[in-house]
């Protein structure tokens, strides 16, 4: 017997009853197994299991008095704001229609107004709309980057008349030490950052076994090295957003777009974990 068959035999040893021991044979066999329960212990475990549920369910059941019930119409629920506690019953019989007021979310939205918004590579079409959709909710200070842009600057005279200060630099998102010097500048002569979009984008629809190494860079860069060191940098800071522009595609996907899809999941694992750290994500 070898030394790791006597390890693995202590070890098996030590073990409960019901533990599942998996070895090289199971792991390559021609048939399933199930996880046995022939014990008496396991049997009344399952049962212990049961009644606690059980007593659980009966002890959340309460009574209510029928008679103290108020009924209600749906209309009279549409219209009222229904703070009080008591219980309510609904007639659902009726057949009228109830109006319903319905507030589309971006009415909801509000920016700080000593703040300042980071729009990262958002400097295109879309970019320039969200902008102007930001300081139409109240945003002041809006920051916007990306390698070369071309915004007008009639453009920015424009939104600038609506009070806001939008400042246009260049900047690299794949640099690293660009995007900590564009970060330094920011808060050096701005208010302090509440938010980032991240958008920045290079496409290049080929079919995957046509991409060579740098076509497959010049997509991801971006999107993936960008994005991480944007986090670096907000790695803690409690924002108020961090918005990370994906696109259906890296759900769907699209012909020609294997990189772009890739490149934006990417972005989806980073949201991921900058949430699960806690943090806008
Ligand atoms: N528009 C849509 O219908 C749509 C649909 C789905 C998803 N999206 C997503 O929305 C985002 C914006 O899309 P868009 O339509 O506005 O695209 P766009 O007009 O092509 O804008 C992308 C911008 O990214 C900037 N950029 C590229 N590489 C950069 C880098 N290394 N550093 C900094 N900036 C860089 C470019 O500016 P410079 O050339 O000046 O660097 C460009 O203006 C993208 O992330 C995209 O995936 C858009």
């Amino acid at each position: 017997m070898s030394t790791a068959d006597t390890t693995a035999g202590e070890i098996l040893s030590c073990l409960p009853d019901r533990c599942d021991v998996v070895t090289l044979d199971s792991l390559t066999g021609d048939h399933s197994h199930t996880t046995k329960v022939d014990t008496i212990e396991q049997v009344s475990e399952i049962a212990r299991l049961l009644k606690t549920g059980y007593l659980h369910a009966q002890a959340e059941h309460y009574s209510v008095e029928l008679h103290k019930v108020r009924s209600v119409t749906p209309r009279e629920v549409s219209e009222s704001s229904m703070t009080s506690k008591a219980p309510l019953l609904v007639e659902w019989t009726t057949h009228e229609e109830v109006p319903v007021r319905v507030q589309p979310a971006p009415k909801l939205v509000r920016f700080a107004a000593d703040k300042t918004y980071w729009l990262v590579g958002l400097t295109g079409g879309l970019g320039l709309s969200i902008c102007r959709w930001m300081v139409d909710r109240g945003a002041k200070y809006i920051v916007m980057t990306s390698r070369n842009s071309k915004i007008e600057p009639s453009w920015l005279d424009e939104v600038e008349a609506l009070g806001a200060t939008v400042h246009v630099f260049t900047n690299d998102i794949t640099d690293r030490t660009a995007v900590q010097n564009a970060y330094q500048t920011i808060c050096a002569t701005m208010p302090p950052i509440a938010g980032v979009a991240q958008g920045a984008m290079v496409l290049q629809d080929m079919m995957f076994a046509d991409m060579d190494l740098d076509a497959v860079e010049r997509v991801m860069n971006p999107k993936v090295n960008g994005s991480i060191y944007l986090d670096e940098i907000f790695h803690d800071s409690p924002l108020d957003f961090f918005i990370f522009f994906s696109s259906v595609a890296a759900i769907s996907g699209n012909k020609g777009q294997s990189i772009y899809g890739a490149a934006n999941t990417s972005m989806h694992a980073l949201a991921a974990q900058r949430r699960q750290r806690g943090f806008a994500g």
